[in-house]
């Protein structure tokens, strides 16, 4: 069975990537993570406002880090709880580099233009493969349209692709009006994929202390089903790479989304969950899967159940939902 695939145009054994997280922060268990089959790896995010504190303070001499950012400051984490310095994330990714044979992908966190976006050069200098950004933001001001947001998400990824000559990818959000407008148009500015969607961790209310609590809850298999049907409808457009991010947890789950067009899947809370051996297992999975249904390689299964393709497109969209909230009866 050849599972090799194609993705930002790097050639990868297979479709398993280990999706931005804690992982990398540890060379010793990226190359666990690389031994027991992941094909390519994705550092943490580097975040926009992180580099933005350090290039402040490095212009304003007398500023401390920790105090640069004063409007900003009580909500963000302290500069010190940030797991890596932007220093220590390039030294990072070039130990990375030289320990592992897979390709490494940096990961750029902001929404914003601006001089942060800078740092896309130094990650390709350290030896990034590629960079995946992350357009994660939460619009909280009602004044601003979601025209202009999607303006300076464009600038943003514009700016990055610019200033490198690796391959970028953008990780979205489910949440725009249009979804696949809005990764087409990414797509127009240069990205060479994009990868759907991040993950928007929501916090709740404690009815005790009366405080709104942060969590972070790992995810399952149910979150892979937005997943399916944006990638399905996206999947005929876009010329580039896609990815899943979300609710791969099993070799179904894997085989799903290559069905409605991804050519890698990321993974994290299984991984966190299970240990990296877990993916022996899966591709072991994947491939007696595709053996028996007959399929000799990837390109033969990816978007065959997208949405110019598959059996009944309708149940993709808006009239699947009609039936079913139709079909129930009391
Ligand atoms: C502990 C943890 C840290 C993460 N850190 C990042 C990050 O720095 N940048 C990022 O783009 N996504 C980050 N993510 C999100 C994951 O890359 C992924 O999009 C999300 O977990 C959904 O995939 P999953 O269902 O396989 O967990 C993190 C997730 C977890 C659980």
């Amino acid at each position: 069975m050849n599972l090799t695939t194609t993705y930002l145009g790097l050639k990868l054994a297979n479709p398993l990537v280990v999706g931005a997280s804690p992982f990398c922060d540890a060379v010793h268990v990226a190359r666990q993570l690389q031994d027991a089959g992941a094909s390519a790896i994705v550092m943490r995010s580097l975040f926009e406002e992180q580099i933005d504190a350090e290039q402040r303070a490095l212009h304003h001499h007398t500023e401390s880090i920790a105090d640069s950012n004063p409007e900003a400051s009580s909500y963000l984490p302290p500069y010190a709880e940030y797991q890596l310095t932007p220093d220590h994330y390039l030294r990072q990714l070039e130990h990375l580099k030289q320990s592992l044979s897979i390709p490494v992908i940096g990961s750029l966190n902001g929404c914003r233009p601006g001089g942060w976006t800078d740092y896309a050069r130094k990650f390709e200098a350290a030896g990034a493969d590629a960079i995946e950004l992350n357009l994660y933001t939460l619009v909280t001001d009602p004044a601003r349209a979601g025209d202009d947001v999607e303006a300076d998400m464009l600038e943003t990824v514009r700016s990055v692709v610019k200033s490198v000559r690796i391959p970028v990818s953008v990780k979205l959000s489910p949440f725009h009006t249009s979804p696949a407008n809005f990764a087409v148009a990414i797509e127009q500015v240069g990205a060479a994929g994009v990868v759907l969607y991040n993950r928007f961790y929501q916090p709740d209310i404690n009815l005790e202390d009366l405080e709104v609590q942060p969590q972070l809850r790992l995810s399952d298999s149910g979150e892979l089903l937005l997943r399916l049907r944006w990638l399905a409808i996206i999947s005929p457009h876009l010329r580039g790479s896609l990815a899943v991010s979300g609710g791969v947890h099993s070799a179904d789950d894997i085989i799903k989304a290559l069905l409605a067009g991804a050519h890698t899947v990321q993974m994290v809370s299984v991984l966190l969950r299970h240990g990296p051996r877990i993916l022996s297992g899966l591709l072991g999975r994947m491939t007696e899967w595709l053996t028996d249904h007959g399929y000799e390689n990837l390109d033969q299964v990816r978007g065959a159940m997208n949405l110019q393709r598959c059996p009944d497109p309708a149940a993709f969209e808006r009239a699947n939902y009609i039936k079913i909230l139709q079909s129930w009866r009391v």
